[in-house]
């Protein structure tokens, strides 16, 4: 959470800040500053979006060759023009930005205030920067060194950018927890959370990892521990374009990554998957088969949208390799005292790869030993670092702030994952795992193919967006994708949803039911289906709205349901992928029809990067 923007070189420093923040605010939309360096130090801030902060200092003298830019999602202080960043030290000449939190900072503040600090926020962030600023003052030393010294007092999660007034045309970075990309240009350097605010320019750049300080000049960069040792930087080429981070004529960033997801999962097939052949080519599997095969659990850890594939997963591998499976939320798995034993793998699946709570459980479970085998959509991202071998989801950048697109990839890693170690365990019949390998080259198609009807999903949308609930409901496989569509509602049209298993509902929820509730059934064709009818009939008995997800030639469900969205026939393994796109869709319009910024929901952001 949070965006950071950094620039120094010859460019004019303000509308690289401001376009690289206006990229970044899916982390975090609550307020937005930028701090320039042209004869002292100019620090501009607000409550709000990055176009209000433009728009009120529109006139201002912004030039600059050195600038750095944050768009905040609060933590500590509520959204306010004080709290915002940078913020500008007691002596009035470093200024500063953070994402993340520092956990020690009420003991940090409390020795800053028995010194006669006074603070104007009530944020972290500037307890940090005047405990800096005092260090270098008691110490006598240059910013640097306080930098390392503060730092090594600092609990919690934090990628700071500081700038100092007498030294215009340096920024000094430092990372733990929180990612920071550096690029590299021609007598330039850009910095950022991600590396979208420098991709016209260069696409040469640096992930700077944990207890890790960059000194950042033009035509220099300094990379050290926190010993003061020197680190060569590691220079990675981009693999990314403009494009990607454009809307391409689409309203909205979530209405292009549903319809990207016949090209997503196509690319996340693509060089793996060899239905002719038979063969699944994935190295991160390869590289641990051994571990796989032999594995007495497999341990699944994740978050929100992330967490729901975990659970599809968890369906697959047990019924193709027989491998016992638990799904955990990484925020309960971190601070609980998890058994973990030998030979126990655990599957890390996040989109962004820099969610705080997936990271540090990722490092509890490895301490006790356990292979880490990461699913992540973030190229280059901490999850992807920290894991033993993995596979990413080739998806392309994610901006829209629900999921969509990544999900799909993930279901399509985890189904190859599964088929793989399932073969070699000799888990599953050779002609089972040819016909899946064969619909699972299909998806894409299916996919397009049922985003031509995506107009019938709007109609629905419009018809149900009064609702002030919702439930949905689904069986088997398709129950983690109950819980996905009524998450993708709660958060894009702030309708509350609820997600259940559809035979738990007669052991509460369906007290709820009335003539004013809709329920969203995810009823394709599987092994299930009678039993999902038979549910149906009894939500219609009760005078429920029914919407269905149901599969094309199905005849049961027409007669039965208000409202049906047809999905292409395909194995119950398989239909998930296709199942989980109408309910993208009807949030998203739903959220459209209601006024609701569907790209960027209140109080959310797209990479928690804080507990
Ligand atoms: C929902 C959504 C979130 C994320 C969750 C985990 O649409 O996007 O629930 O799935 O915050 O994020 P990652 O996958 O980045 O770890």
């Amino acid at each position: 959470m949070c965006g950071i923007v950094g620039y120094t070189g010859p460019k004019e420093a303000y509308p690289i800040v401001i376009t690289g923040l206006k990229r970044l605010e899916y982390r975090g939309y609550d307020s937005t500053g930028v701090a320039l360096l042209n004869n002292g130090l100019k620090v501009y801030k607000k409550k709000g979006r990055v176009a209000d902060l433009e728009e009120s200092i529109l006139g201002k003298d912004l030039h600059a060759h050195t600038g750095i830019g944050h768009t905040r999602w609060a933590t500590h202080g509520e959204p306010s023009d004080t709290n915002a960043h940078p913020h500008v030290s007691t002596s009035g000449k470093l200024a500063m930005i953070h994402n993340g939190i520092i956990e020690n900072y009420a003991q940090l503040k409390k020795e800053l205030t028995n010194k006669g600090y006074t603070f104007k926020s009530e944020t972290d962030t500037e307890v940090l920067l005047n405990f800096i600023e005092e260090i270098r003052k008691n110490n006598q030393c240059d910013l640097e060194e306080a930098v390392r010294v503060a730092l090594k007092r600092v609990s919690g999660a934090y990628v700071i950018l500081l700038v100092d007034e007498d030294n215009p045309d340096t920024i000094i970075a430092a990372r733990k927890g929180s990612p920071l990309v550096i690029g590299v240009g021609k007598g330039e350097h850009f910095l950022g959370s991600d590396a979208s605010p420098m991709l016209e320019y260069t696409k040469e750049v640096v992930y700077v990892n944990d207890y890790e300080l960059a000194i950042v000049r033009p035509d220099e960069l300094i990379l050290k521990n926190l010993g003061n040792e020197k680190i060569t930087p590691f220079v990675t080429k981009l693999d990314m374009e403009l494009a990607a981070i454009e809307k391409g004529g689409y309203d909205h960033f979530m209405l292009k990554e549903i319809f990207e997801q016949p090209s997503t999962i196509h690319d996340c097939l693509r060089g793996r998957l060899d239905a002719l052949a038979g063969t699944i080519t994935m190295s991160g599997v390869e590289n641990n088969i051994e571990h796989f095969k032999k594995a007495p659990r497999i341990i699944i850890i994740a978050c929100g949208t992330s967490w729901h594939a975990g659970l599809v997963a968890e369906y697959i591998i047990e019924e193709l390799c027989r491998i016992p499976v638990e799904v955990e939320y990484a925020s309960e798995f971190r601070y609980r005292n998890p058994v973990i034993n030998k030979g126990d793998i655990i599957i890390a699946i996040s989109q962004s790869g820099e969610t705080a709570d997936t990271l540090v459980a990722i490092e509890k479970a490895k301490e006790q030993g356990a292979i880490i085998f990461g699913i992540v959509n973030v190229v280059g991202s901490s999850i992807a670092r920290l894991s033993n071998g993995g596979a990413y989801t080739h998806a392309g950048m994610e901006i829209g702030v629900a999921s969509t697109k990544a999900f799909t990839g993930q279901l399509a890693v985890l189904t190859m994952v599964a088929l793989k170690i399932a073969r070699e365990k000799g888990t599953i019949s050779e002609e089972r795992y040819r016909n899946l390998l064969l619909e699972l080259q299909d998806v894409p198609e299916k996919v397009e193919a049922l985003l031509k009807n995506a107009d019938e999903i709007r109609l629905i949308a419009e018809k149900y967006k009064d609702a002030k609930d919702a439930l949905f409901l689904g069986r088997g496989y398709n129950f983690p994708i109950a819980l996905e569509g009524a998450l993708k509602l709660k958060e894009i049209s702030y309708i509350h949803a609820e997600g259940y298993p559809a035979a738990e509902m007669k052991h509460g929820p369906i007290a709820l039911v009335d003539e004013n509730l809709p329920v969203v059934f995810v009823a394709t064709k599987d092994s299930y289906h009678e039993k999902i009818v038979s549910n149906i009939q009894e939500i219609k008995a009760r005078k429920g709205m029914v919407i269905a997800i149901a599969t094309e030639g199905d005849e049961t469900i027409p007669g039965l349901a208000d409202d049906v969205f047809f999905v292409p026939p395909a194995d119950e393994i398989i239909a998930p992928m296709l199942s989980c796109i109408p309910l993208q869709l009807l949030s998203y319009y739903m959220g459209v029809a209601k006024g609701v910024d569907v790209d960027k929901p209140r109080n959310l952001a797209k990479s928690v990067t804080v507990e």
